[in-house]
Parts: C-alpha cells; sequence; structure tokens
C-alpha cells in the first residue's frame, strides 16, 4: 500500500469500497451474448445501440446470438452521440412497452460510451419514474437517489475509451443548459461487461486516438486523485461515494492501464492491422474503467465539460455527427498537460511515477520537475497521434476563457477529487495554459 495511505493523524475516511461487473474479455465473445443472458433467465431484452451500428455486423453478432438462445430483442436505437435527457426519457419509454404482454425483463447495450449511459439512464427511470434531470445533484436537479436494483443490464462496448460498462456512473447532457452532467449510484452499475476487442478493429485511426486519451485520462486521473483518506468519513457505508478518491486498487489498475498507453497507443492509433495494439487498448480501456468507477476523475474530466459546454461550429473528421462535436477524449486531453502541471505541485511523486507509467524520460527530475515531465510526455504522445494542439485545436483563444472556466466550475464533485485545490481563477489560468503547447 503507498505511503501516502499511511497518514495516522488524519481523520479522514478509514475505508474504500470496490464494486465491478461480472467482467469477461476476449476476441469474438460478442456472440456469446445470448448465452449469458439465458444466466438471467433473460427472455425478452431492448438492445441499446446508436443508429449506425444498427445497420451494421456487431448488432448483427449480437441479434443473432440472442436469438440462438431463444431471447427475443427490440433494437432501440434513437441514440446520437453525446446523449442527452430527451433522449434517455425516449429510452426509458422504450423500456414501458411490451409485446403479446411480455414486459422486456433485461437490456443488452452494444455501442461507446453514450449507448452504454443512455441505457444506464433509462433503466434508472424504468425503474423509479420520474425525469432524468431530477437525479442530478443540486443546483442542477433535486438529488432524487435511485433506490432498487434496475433490470440485468449487459454492457458491451464496441470502443476502447469510455470503461463506462464497468461504471456505476451515467454522464448526460442537460439540454436546457446544454452541459453534461454526472449520475452516480450503484445500482447503475451493469450486471455484465462483456469486452471484446474484435468491436474495435475496424475504428478509424481519430477514434482509436480520442478514447485512447480518454482512457489514458481516467488512469491517470485516478493514479493523482485526492487519496481517498483525505476524503471525508462517510456516516454510512452504503452511502460511500463512487468518488472515493485514489486507493490502492484504483492505483493498480490505473498503473497497468498507462503501461498500455506507453506501449500501445500510438500503435493502435497508427497502424488499423495492429490487432495487438488494438486488443491491449481495449484491455487498457477495461481497466481504467475500473479505476475511475472506484476512485472518480478529477480536472482534465471536469475542465472538458466546459469545453462541450461551448464548443461552436466544431466537427471532427471520423465520427459520424452533423453537429458542433469535439470528442470526449479530446475535450480531455487538450487540457490535461496544463493541469497536471498545476496538480503536480501537490503530489510531485505520484505525477512522477505516473509519467513513468507512460514511459517518460525522467532522468534527473527533481520534485519541482514533476508537472513539466508528465506534460511533456503527454505532448509527445498527442503529437505522435495528431491530436489538436491544446484549446486552440479545437477552436478556442484567450477570449474563451473565463467562460470556459465558469462553465467547468459547476463540476464541483470531480474538482474536489483533485490533489490540489482550484478555484475559478486558477481554472481560468489552467485553459490560459492550455490554449497551445507546440
Ligand atoms: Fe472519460
Amino acid at each position: 500500500m503507498g505511503c501516502q495511505y499511511d497518514d495516522p493523524t488524519h481523520d479522514g475516511a478509514n475505508a474504500f469500497t470496490v464494486a465491478m461487473p461480472r467482467l469477461s474479455f476476449g476476441r469474438g465473445i460478442l456472440s456469446e451474448v445470448g448465452e449469458r443472458c439465458q444466466r438471467y433467465s433473460l427472455r425478452r431484452v431492448a438492445l441499446f445501440t446508436d443508429p449506425y451500428l444498427a445497420k451494421g455486423p456487431l448488432v448483427a453478432t449480437a441479434m443473432q446470438s440472442l436469438k440462438d438462445a431463444g431471447i427475443e430483442a427490440v433494437v432501440f436505437s434513437d441514440i446520437r452521440v453525446e446523449p442527452c435527457d430527451d433522449t434517455v426519457m425516449r429510452g426509458a419509454d422504450f423500456l414501458s412497452t411490451t409485446s403479446s404482454n411480455t414486459a422486456f425483463d433485461g437490456v443488452v447495450s452494444v455501442g461507446g460510451g453514450s449507448v452504454i449511459d443512455t441505457a444506464k439512464g433509462a433503466l434508472l427511470i424504468h425503474q423509479q419514474s420520474g425525469h432524468i434531470n431530477d437525479y442530478f445533484a443540486p443546483p442542477i436537479g433535486q438529488g432524487k437517489s435511485l433506490q432498487a436494483p434496475v433490470l440485468p443490464h449487459l454492457a458491451c462496448p464496441t470502443t476502447s475509451g469510455t470503461g463506462s460498462e464497468c461504471t456505476s456512473i451515467t454522464v448526460i447532457r442537460v439540454n436546457s443548459l446544454n452541459t453534461k452532467f454526472v449520475i452516480a449510484n450503484p445500482y447503475l452499475l451493469p450486471t455484465e461487461a462483456i469486452v471484446d476487442p474484435q468491436c474495435c478493429d475496424s475504428l478509424p485511426a481519430n477514434v482509436v486516438a480520442s478514447t485512447g486519451f480518454d482512457l489514458c485520462c481516467h488512469a491517470l486521473e485516478c493514479f493523482t486523485a485526492k487519496a481517498y483518506n483525505q476524503h471525508a468519513k462517510v456516516a454510512n457505508p452504503n452511502a460511500r461515494q463512487y468518488i472515493q478518491g485514489a486507493n490502492p486498487f484504483s492505483d493498480m489498475v490505473a498503473r497497468e492501464a498507462l503501461g498500455i498507453v506507453n506501449q500501445y497507443l500510438v500503435r493502435g492509433v497508427n497502424d488499423a492491422s495492429d490487432k495487438e495494439a488494438r486488443s491491449q487498448l481495449m484491455w487498457g480501456a477495461t481497466l481504467a474503467g475500473i479505476a475511475f468507477g472506484n476512485c472518480g476523475t478529477h480536472l482534465p474530466h471536469a475542465m472538458s465539460y466546459g469545453i462541450t459546454h461551448l464548443m461552436d461550429n466544431i466537427t471532427t473528421d471520423g465520427y459520424k455527427i452533423d453537429s458542433p462535436f469535439i470528442p470526449h477524449g479530446i475535450s480531455v486531453v487538450v487540457n490535461a498537460p496544463a493541469i497536471f502541471n498545476y496538480t503536480a505541485q501537490a503530489t510531485a511523486e505520484r505525477h512522477i511515477e505516473g509519467a513513468q507509467c507512460l514511459g517518460a524520460d525522467d532522468k534527473g527530475a527533481t520534485p519541482t520537475d514533476a508537472g513539466e515531465v508528465l506534460s511533456k510526455r503527454l505532448i509527445q504522445l498527442m503529437k505522435d497521434t495528431s491530436m489538436p494542439n491544446g484549446l486552440s485545436g479545437v477552436g478556442f483563444d484567450s477570449s474563451h476563457v473565463k467562460a470556459l472556466a465558469a462553465s467547468s466550475i459547476r463540476q464541483s464533485r470531480a474538482i474536489a477529487n483533485a490533489p490540489r485545490e482550484s478555484n475559478l481563477v486558477d481554472l481560468e489560468n489552467m485553459y490560459t495554459d492550455a490554449i497551445s503547447y507546440w
């Protein structure tokens, strides 16, 4: 157990909790989804996916598997990238439909984070009714809580980044505020995660890069997050937040995920035929999902929400979406070098070790160099995978800094999970430092 957890003088949380779904990983296992549903005696499932996957081979494979297992499956594909509250409510309505008086008794999700998160939100409303926005923490919502298990949910990711198949959170855009917020609840954890790296073989390079940096930041944010025993004690162990801070378990999986990023990210992005690299990135995404599902992210994710809130007239090649859109992983990583330069002043040794896992050259580095060592390695990885050059690469300049910070400061729980405190001015300074790196 790392020394940052050995602080007998501190009166913070005295325990951490680990939760994860039943997890299977392997090439070709999407075709087992029907048999896996039989384990829960499912007879009629809703298959959540997006409109593009709905017409493709992955959904065909899942549907055939369900049919072979004698399970009726009905597709719900009215899901867009960056799911919103309206999408979730339509998904919940869909779950309420019956056929010959037979209700759905389970959900299979086949897709990226948008699909899996929509399924989680729809399952919540199906179980408990009301509007999804009621479940966001105040002042966005009423802070309502899911009080009972939802239907069995078998999540099958088709990108190597989200990790949503292994977490008890869902990220949903609130249309009226044009911003994404998080709902976390232990009952949102999928029943099973079925991770088939074959699903990533045909992804375009920039999708692998964007999702790869999402996984990289999940792992790095967990590894550098505030330690769990620096968070407040909980009165009721069942009320322990998923954002519980860094702990020995999340450290272990985050370290492994960072090593995978170091070894395989550039290869997996730049060579679509490199199946080893793409499989490893899928495994890394799974590990990083488990890490952040048991720790919580911090400033890079919190500050990404300002970007997706204010983006305008930006579309990204390789993604089938016409409206303004910056992929989640890009919105996270463009700020990351500037942020880790700031947070390293709080926990230099953690930042140095994270950089080492990512393959940084830290010869002769002292604790005061920690931020620079880690930032430099991230910037090199960004360059090697043709990522945008900071905020300026996605259409922002110094005139946007105040608005970006004002938007992101609302992500108070994630900001509080950072190793170093930050206020509005600190966020403005970090956005300024993130405008351009090279
Ligand atoms: Fe993420």
